[in-house]
């Protein structure tokens, strides 16, 4: 349909892999900030509460708010950091894995998703932020709830959802910050509260942004990197001799997961607005339009990825999956990490793993939610 789609509700979609790079890369585009916001008439959509509180998150910051914010967290995992928390992941996945097989015992069948892909990522991010176990679930709850706002057209029900759900959010993650300030320790969160009490006199501002970013962060890594573990593992098992291929080549584990990640992106949606009149792909979009950058049809371009329906592990194909540019995810190590860890372990105490039936997802666009997969072995 070409690179650039009129939307029906307004705006483009950006279907080619090198336009939507373009977007992501170029100055002249800019994310749908607060202030773009208060230029829109649909106060219902840009209003919502949960919009707003998202508003102000990394991900809806432009220059030069965005950079100072992203210059503060510097390189999230570094090798180090990733070096430190390998031990735990793969002692996690272990456990995890344990469950697994035992459901599997039991009841002949297990629901990876539930089980093993959902688990994991609060765990190590909850870990990271030296959150307190017994919060998990509660947080995987609001998460759940909380992006239906950041769907493509939310309804009205959703948005409902979605600000109850932030509101929650506002509340433990604000309490979070307290009692880090309270009770300073040597972990990440109170190291961001040092950092921006250097940087910013204003107590109160300093604290707002530590709650941005400490619940931004928890968010954008739990239903991303759950989605990427089952997806991945769905991919290898639908593929007729993918699994014991990989087990017989453990080597090429990362090229699964990008495959997986270029195949299957957990987002598939992004947007951005143009800050000035630009030409896109030879169509000329005016100040203030939306473009909506769809990751899945980007890497699914043949001009960049030849035969793109085909899983080929081999394929050594390119894929934005983590976005691009200013904006490019934080976590896409993390990310990684896990999955190889899942993988490994997988592939060496599950030889005979099949899915029962196909995945199940949730209801959206822009956060796709593997909600089931069963398997047995
Ligand atoms: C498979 C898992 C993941 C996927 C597919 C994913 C994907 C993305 C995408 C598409 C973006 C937007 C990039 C853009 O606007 O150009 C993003 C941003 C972000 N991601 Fe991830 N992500 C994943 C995991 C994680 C994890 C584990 C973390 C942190 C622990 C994380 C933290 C972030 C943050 C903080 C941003 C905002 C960056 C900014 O706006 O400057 N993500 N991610």
């Amino acid at each position: 349909m070409g690179d650039l789609v009129p939307a029906p509700w307004g705006g483009y979609l950006v279907t080619g892999y090198d336009a939507c790079n373009q977007v992501l890369r170029g100055r002249t585009w800019l994310v749908p900030d607060f202030a773009w916001q208060e230029r829109q008439t649909d106060s219902e959509r840009w209003h919502a509460v949960a919009t707003q509180e998202m508003s102000g998150t990394l991900s809806r910051l432009n220059a030069p708010d965005h950079t100072r914010q992203r210059h503060s967290l510097g390189n999230l995992f570094d090798r180090q950091t990733i070096q430190a928390m390998a031990p735990h992941i793969e002692a996690d996945v272990a456990g995890l894995l344990d469950r697994l097989a035992e459901r599997i015992r039991v009841d002949g069948e297990a629901d990876l998703a539930a089980v093993v892909s959902e688990r994991l990522p609060i765990n190590t991010v909850g870990r990271w932020l030296d959150i307190a176990p017994e919060d998990y679930a509660h947080i995987l709850e609001m998460t759940h709830n909380q992006v239906h706002a950041q769907e493509l057209l939310p309804t009205k029900s959703q948005l409902a959802i979605s600000e109850a759900a932030t509101l929650q959010l506002r509340r433990y993650f604000n309490g979070l910050v307290r009692e880090r300030r309270d009770n300073p320790g040597d972990d990440v969160i109170s190291g961001w509260i040092r950092t921006w009490d250097a940087l910013e006199s204003d107590r109160e501002a300093t604290d707002r942004i530590i709650y941005q970013l400490t619940m931004f962060v928890t968010i954008a890594s739990l239903e991303t990197t759950a989605t990427l573990l089952s997806s991945l593992v769905w991919s290898l098992l639908r593929s007729p001799g993918s699994w014991d291929w990989l087990r017989a080549r453990p080597e090429h584990i990362d090229d699964a997961i990008e495959e997986a990640l270029r195949y299957d992106p957990p987002i598939r949606l992004n947007s951005r607005v143009a800050g000035a009149d630009t030409v896109l792909s030879g169509v000329l979009v005016p100040k203030d339009t939306m473009v909506h950058v769809m990751y899945g049809a980007a890497n699914h371009d043949p001009r960049r990825n030849p035969d793109p329906h085909t899983f080929d592990i081999l394929r050594k194909g390119s894929h934005i999956a983590f976005g691009g540019g200013a904006h490019y995810c934080l976590g896409a190590g993390l990310a990684r990490l896990e999955a190889r860890t899942l993988l490994g372990q997988l592939l060496e105490r599950f030889p005979t793993l099949r899915a029962v039936s196909p995945p199940e997802y949730a209801p959206r666009m822009v956060f796709h939610r593997v909600t089931s997969l069963r398997v047995a072995a």
